[in-house]
């Protein structure tokens, strides 16, 4: 069974992996591999502090994590990577669904909204996206697509 739980200290190392897989930065608005020490600032700064931030386990290992991020803490946008080795099985689809409801039960009080920006090519991912109630918002800019989730208001 899938575990979702916040990321803490002790993730730092899976979260680089995971934020550095090919496929995931091939897909990313920046494409360059992270070097730890830029990581390990920025998972201090902000990572650990971002209260919407979940890894998630299958038999206590790592297999993903989903992040909600806001600029200005009404609209947030959502992000996702499954480990290689878990792909294609579901985990994607439903850690988005369980994050999702985690971050709404956080959220309840809020009245923005959740978008999702995915590469015109990141074939999976617009399917993960559009199979879990989000709509395309945009036409393609810049090689990326804006999808807005159109569940009840988070
Ligand atoms: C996108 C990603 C999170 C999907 O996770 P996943 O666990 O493989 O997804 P699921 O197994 O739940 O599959 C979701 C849907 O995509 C489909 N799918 C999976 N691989 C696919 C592929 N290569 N091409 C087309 N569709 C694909 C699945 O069939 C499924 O649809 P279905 O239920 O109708 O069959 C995962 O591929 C990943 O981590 N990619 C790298 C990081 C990334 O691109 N993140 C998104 C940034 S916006």
């Amino acid at each position: 069974m899938l575990v979702l739980r916040k990321v803490k200290d002790s993730d730092v190392r899976v979260v680089f992996d995971l934020a550095n897989d090919k496929t995931y930065r091939a897909f990313s608005k920046n494409s360059a591999q992270i070097p730890f020490s830029k990581h390990l600032e920025w998972f201090k700064t902000r990572a650990i502090i971002n209260p919407y931030f979940y890894i998630f386990e299958l038999n206590n290992s790592p297999v993903g994590i989903v992040r909600f991020d806001s600029a200005d803490g009404l609209d947030f946008y959502v992000s996702i990577v499954v480990s290689v080795q878990a792909r294609g099985r579901g985990c994607g689809s439903q850690m988005l669904k369980l994050a999702l409801s985690e971050f709404k039960l956080a959220n309840f009080e809020i009245k923005g909204t959740v978008y999702a920006e995915v590469h015109r090519d990141n074939a999976p991912s617009r399917k993960l996206f559009e199979k879990n109630s989000f709509t395309m918002e945009s036409d393609v800019q810049d090689n990326f697509i804006r999808y807005k989730f159109q569940g009840r208001n988070v």
